[in-house]
């Protein structure tokens, strides 16, 4: 049986998963209506694969005799600057997301359940993979001077391409 304090660190990153799905929807749909169908791709792709992150921990919890619940979430953020913003905002959220995982992980040593402990390496490698690609686009954001020229176009075309990758080899469950 999982210990309640395990139950309610993975309820809290359940909310969390669920939330940064919400976030990147929100963001999708703006870049959409701003000319940027690649970005919407890209994001849209990346909301799914934050509620398969939801699922995986939903199951995870639901398998150790434990129950997933869900929470009332905070409603997104759906308005932006521009392509650099959106991107910034991004990092952000998913250097909070690898110090919720990494607290998550201190919460499962704590109490001596190695089996989470062990669950939480793959997002600890997803969260490494997760920042390494957006670190990667922000500079490419950046080489278009803000994404206010030309080479917004190119780079909204590679995240078509980024997108269509996601879709076609997703993360196992
Ligand atoms: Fe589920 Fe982007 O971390």
């Amino acid at each position: 049986m999982i210990k309640s304090r395990v139950e309610e660190a993975i309820n809290n990153q359940i909310a969390r998963e669920e939330h940064s799905s919400r976030i990147y929807m929100a963001m999708a749909s703006w870049c959409e209506v701003s000319g940027l169908p690649g970005a919407a791709a890209y994001l849209y792709a990346q909301a799914d694969e934050e509620r398969m992150h939801q699922m995986k921990f939903i199951r995870h919890l639901n398998d150790r005799g434990g129950h997933a619940v869900l929470q009332a979430l905070e409603q997104p953020v759906s308005s932006f600057k521009n392509l650099l913003d959106v991107f910034e905002q991004v990092m952000k959220h998913e250097e909070y997301i690898t110090a919720s995982i990494n607290d998550l992980y201190e919460v499962s040593l704590t109490e001596k359940d190695y089996t989470t402990g062990n669950f939480l390496q793959w997002f600890i490698n997803e969260q490494i993979e997760e920042e390494s690609t957006v670190r990667g686009i922000l500079d490419k954001i950046k080489l278009t001077g803000s994404g206010e020229n030309g080479g917004l176009f190119h780079l909204d075309k590679e995240l078509t391409a980024m997108a269509a990758a996601k879709v076609a080899a997703p993360a196992e469950v």
